[in-house]
């Protein structure tokens, strides 16, 4: 880039002067041999224009303003026309007063001087002349180099913008793809949870699809409560695993009831909510769900296990899980119509001693969308028909769990089918086939 302080080659400045007479013309020769100068002389303005034309860089004009053909204004107007940037100046006699204003209003000149002059008076004008012009010309030059420098700056500008425009999409799409990458993670995270609580399931079959239904139940719970959303994902996923802990208790005792077990083995299965949350620990996103675990089985009254926590210190997720978990149970045992009405019914006589009163209305409101699809065995005022997986629809009811071959429940009796469901049991039936067909109800 070009700088203000660079050095210039500074010319001698050209000055023109023109006069119809000779002897003007030399004596003006003469009284500027000395100075440093270049002198160029013309007798008409004629003559002068054509010498502008081919010497753009004359500095100064002076011209007589009585000529034959063009007059001094005349001929300062159409100089100005080709070499604006010079500074022009009039000679002329006293009493020549309009050509003076002339001069400057028409010709732009810059001063006029009288004839005859003092030799002193003109190169003292010239002199002053010569020093404006090269102030002019250098501030011209200055100009230049900031305009070009602003020029520069601004493409600078405008490439940083770029620069920092392209970054920031840049930034934008790998935010993006980790988004989308953690979308996945979170997906099959908790992909992984239901088929661990599936795999569970499997083991105690007595149980059918007891975490899956006391997940659905509590989130319900949670939602209808207003709960933020990472906290029913905490619920769903410590509802799923809540018995895990139930796999460190030996088969024979997991079949038996609670309430026919010896203290011994009571004391055993107790065990079962630290041993969970023990389990889940060392997995750091599930120790929120891990604390849900350990106190699924505290009652409101302090009397619950394992802790003996009481009221508002058994946290909020254990509390819905504990009475989802208590219902599920309890609809399971007496497996028959209007079983949730009775399971409502024992639930409002622990109200306040086992389980938290303010839950109640939650429960009431969500039961029914939970277990008013579950058609008891037995009691089925429908027909049953077994269907290949290939021909199940959307909105069909399933009148028996579904199995995979190797045993594992893949959908509850009572299930609505839809497109979600219909896809992943025919999946699972390729990769798992099970023996029997789908069972459905169909209207008698
Ligand atoms: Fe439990
Ligand atoms: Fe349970």
């Amino acid at each position: 880039m070009e700088t203000a302080n660079e050095i210039k080659s500074e010319a001698p400045m050209e000055i023109l002067f023109v006069d119809d007479e000779v002897n003007v013309l030399h004596s003006l020769r003469r009284l500027f041999m000395d100075e440093d100068y270049e002198i160029l002389v013309a007798n008409s303005g004629e003559e002068a224009l054509e010498i502008l034309k081919v010497n753009s860089q004359i500095g100064l004009i002076v011209s007589d303003q009585r000529m034959p053909g063009l007059t001094g204004v005349d001929f300062l107007e159409q100089a100005k026309e080709i070499v604006p940037d010079a500074l022009r100046i009039l000679l002329t006699g006293y009493a020549d007063i309009n050509a003076v204003a002339d001069a400057i209003n028409r010709g732009g000149a810059y001063r006029y001087v009288t004839k005859p002059w003092k030799d002193e008076e003109l190169l003292q004008v010239i002199g002053e002349a010569a020093q404006h012009y090269s102030l002019r010309k250098e501030n011209k030059r200055l100009n230049e180099i900031v305009k070009k420098q602003n020029l520069e700056l601004k493409n600078w500008n405008s490439q940083l913008e770029f620069f920092v425009q392209e970054q920031t999409l840049e930034i934008q799409k790998k935010n993006k793809e980790l988004e989308g990458l953690n979308e996945n993670l979170k997906r099959n995270f908790k992909n992984s949870i239901r088929a661990f609580s599936s795999l569970l399931e499997l083991r105690d079959r007595k149980t059918g699809s007891h975490s899956k239904n006391v997940a659905e139940f509590s989130v319900k719970i949670a939602r209808d409560m207003n709960l933020p959303e990472k906290d029913r994902e905490t619920i769903t996923v410590a509802a799923l695993l809540h018995d895990i802990g139930k796999i460190g208790i030996p088969d024979a005792l997991l079949l038996r009831d609670f309430d026919d077990m010896d203290k011994g083995a009571k004391k055993e299965f107790m065990l079962h909510s630290v041993r969970g949350q023990a389990a889940v620990d060392s997995v750091e996103d599930l120790r929120p769900a891990g604390i849900l675990i350990r106190h699924h089985h505290e009652w409101l009254n302090g009397h619950g296990y394992p802790d003996g926590l009481s009221g508002g210190k058994i946290p909020i997720g254990a509390r819905i899980i504990a009475v989802a978990d208590f219902i599920d149970n309890t609809i399971r045992e007496l497996d028959r119509d209007g079983a949730f009405e009775i399971a409502l019914d024992k639930v409002r006589n622990w109200l306040g001693t086992r389980f938290d009163s303010q839950l109640y209305p939650h429960i009431e409101k969500e039961i029914k969308g939970v277990y008013s699809k579950i058609l008891p065995q037995g009691k089925i005022r429908m027909l049953e028909v077994e269907l290949n997986v290939n021909d199940i629809k959307e909105g069909m009811i399933l009148s028996r769990d579904v199995n995979s071959g190797t045993g594992l429940i893949l959908l509850s009796r009572g299930t609505i089918l839809n497109t979600k469901s219909i896809l992943a049991l025919r999946r699972y039936y390729q990769l798992d086939p099970s023996r029997t067909g789908i069972f459905v109800a169909v209207e008698r």
